[in-house]
């Protein structure tokens, strides 16, 4: 990889354009996207379709890498040099299309009543990831710590080792979410940080969709 030579005025010019679209705003075609998703993930949905609709306490096998949780956010951001949202907001994306089509495959197509909900969900993720916008520079890799996490989760033989829920996996994809794209997520006025999990303790009981 040629970095340093590679700063020619044109590559510098670029980046500077490009960079306030990738560093400060989400497109909007990308947020109405998102905003789409989040609807299929109500609580109600999460809870009917991801939980209700399975055996009491049935869990999915995945990679711990794909247990991706506002926790392992803030431990990224602080712990991973040269890291920026793009890498966390990717990881997010590989992680839970990951996830919907483990989803997808323990259930009988079109049999399982969680089903045709989990094909939907799954489908307006393809959506998500074909209009994200690609690396501001193609040639510049991820940081080590997360190319590792996506050579993981694109893996077909490392053996899967730890076992979750289907609703706290997509409880978990709601979340971050919120974190990783804040700008297409507005927060009211008084409304605590989304990244803060304490934003998120009081969803189980309260069962009422606040954000
Ligand atoms: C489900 O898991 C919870 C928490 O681990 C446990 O308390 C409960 O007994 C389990 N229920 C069944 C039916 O296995
Ligand atoms: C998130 O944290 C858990 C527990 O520490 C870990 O097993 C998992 O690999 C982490 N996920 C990612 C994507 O870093
Ligand atoms: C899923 O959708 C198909 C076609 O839209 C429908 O025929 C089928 O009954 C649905 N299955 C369930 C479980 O709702």
């Amino acid at each position: 990889m040629v970095r340093s030579s590679a700063w020619n005025l044109g590559a510098l010019l670029g980046l500077l354009l490009a960079l306030p679209v990738w560093m400060s705003s989400t497109p909007p075609d990308l947020c109405k996207a998102l905003n789409t998703v989040k609807s299929s993930l109500s609580l109600a949905n999460r809870l009917r379709y991801m939980k209700q609709n399975f055996p009491i306490n049935y869990t999915i096998r995945v990679h711990y890498e794909e247990v991706f949780k506002l926790k392992n956010i803030s431990r990224l951001r602080r712990k991973v040099e040269g890291l920026v949202d793009g890498d966390l907001q990717e990881t997010w994306l590989r992680v839970n299309l990951g996830v919907l089509k483990k989803i997808k495959v323990v259930l009988l197509p079109g049999k399982h009543p969680s089903s045709n909900y989990t094909s939907n969900l799954h489908k307006l993720f393809l959506n998500v990831e074909q209009i994200y916008p690609s690396r501001v520079s193609t040639e510049e890799d991820p940081p080590e710590r997360i190319q590792r996490i996506w050579d993981v989760l694109a893996s077909s033989t490392i053996k899967e080792k730890e076992r979750a829920t289907p609703k706290s996996l997509l409880d978990s994809c709601y979340q971050t979410m919120h974190c990783l794209f804040s700008d297409c997520f507005p927060r009211k006025e008084g409304e605590p940080d989304y990244c803060l999990r304490a934003h998120w303790r009081g969803e189980k009981r309260t069962k009422l969709q606040k954000a």
